[in-house]
């Protein structure tokens, strides 16, 4: 088993969409892959065929003991997923004060998750620092910042890498992946450039700007599935084949921590 928690300080890049596509090309790659959706925007169920008049998800069952694994949904693609549900405001802060106070919580929640034999945890976050990250970092995730080729990006890379955002010893499992890169532009291909020889090996990949990823979430399934040829679905399953590489090493560091 193993987390990877899709985060950014900046809202809007992608990062859920990223999430899910990224959960179908690992789960094409032969593991088991779990979504766990920890923005009360609640929109990981938006790429995994779940009806939208359910509002149904895991959010409002946290204060009880229901166990997390039977709370989860499964897309016809065979990718499982946990909806965070639509929630009152109320509902919201008890969760996130939860998240904040109790550090054995979330641990304990997803202890049925973890067990599960290989099983890739993909944990979708909101923008910024959050409670859920905060709670994630206990269990040393992998932490794939999505990134735009935008100054605003560049301005926050300091602060990751320096292991300011995400705590010094987050440094070796942090890596980035750049999206909605358009080569006709001059300051995407630059920034690209640089990004390259600045992240190196945590560069996971770059994906495309292309109008089959709002179209895919449209029709609530994945690149893979609406638009097979694409360039998109190539550079996300390039993305899918690095992280594929790394996760034996993550495994390995992290199998006694899970089964304390
Ligand atoms: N590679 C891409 N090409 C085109 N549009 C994209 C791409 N990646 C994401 N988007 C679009 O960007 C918007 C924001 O994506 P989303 O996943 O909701 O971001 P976040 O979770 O970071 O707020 C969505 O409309 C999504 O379809
Ligand atoms: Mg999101």
């Amino acid at each position: 088993m193993c987390i990877i928690c899709i985060a950014s300080p900046k809202g809007g890049v992608g990062k859920t969409t990223m999430a899910a596509n990224i959960a179908y090309a690992i789960q094409r790659l032969g593991h088991r892959v779990i979504v766990i959706d920890f923005d009360n925007q609640n929109a990981v169920r938006l790429h995994f065929g779940m009806p939208l008049s359910d509002s149904s998800g895991y959010v409002e069952f946290f204060h009880t003991k229901t166990d997390w694994s039977r709370l989860l949904k499964e897309s016809d693609s065979g990718v499982r997923f946990l909806p965070y549900g639509r929630v009152s405001k109320h509902q919201i802060e008890a969760y996130e004060q939860k998240l904040r106070s109790d550090p054995d919580f979330l641990i304990s929640r997803l202890q049925p998750l973890l067990n599960q034999p290989d099983t890739v945890i993909i944990a979708d976050l909101p923008p910024g620092p959050s409670a859920a990250l905060q709670a994630l970092s206990l269990l040393e995730p992998m932490i794939i910042n999505v990134l735009l080729a935008d100054s605003a990006s560049l301005s926050v890379l300091p602060e990751i890498e320096s292991g300011e955002f995400y705590g010094e010893s987050a440094k070796s499992r942090t890596y980035f992946l750049l999206n909605q890169i358009d080569m006709r532009s001059q300051l995407n291909r630059e920034i690209t450039e640089f990004l390259n020889k600045r992240l190196s090996a945590s560069l996971l990949g770059i994906v495309h700007r292309d109008e089959a990823v709002p179209e895919a979430n449209a029709s609530q399934t994945s690149v893979f599935r609406y638009a097979r040829a694409s360039s998109v679905a190539a550079d996300i399953d390039n993305i899918a084949r690095n992280i594929h590489r790394i996760l034996p090493v993550l495994q390995a560091s992290e199998y006694k921590k899970y089964n304390r």
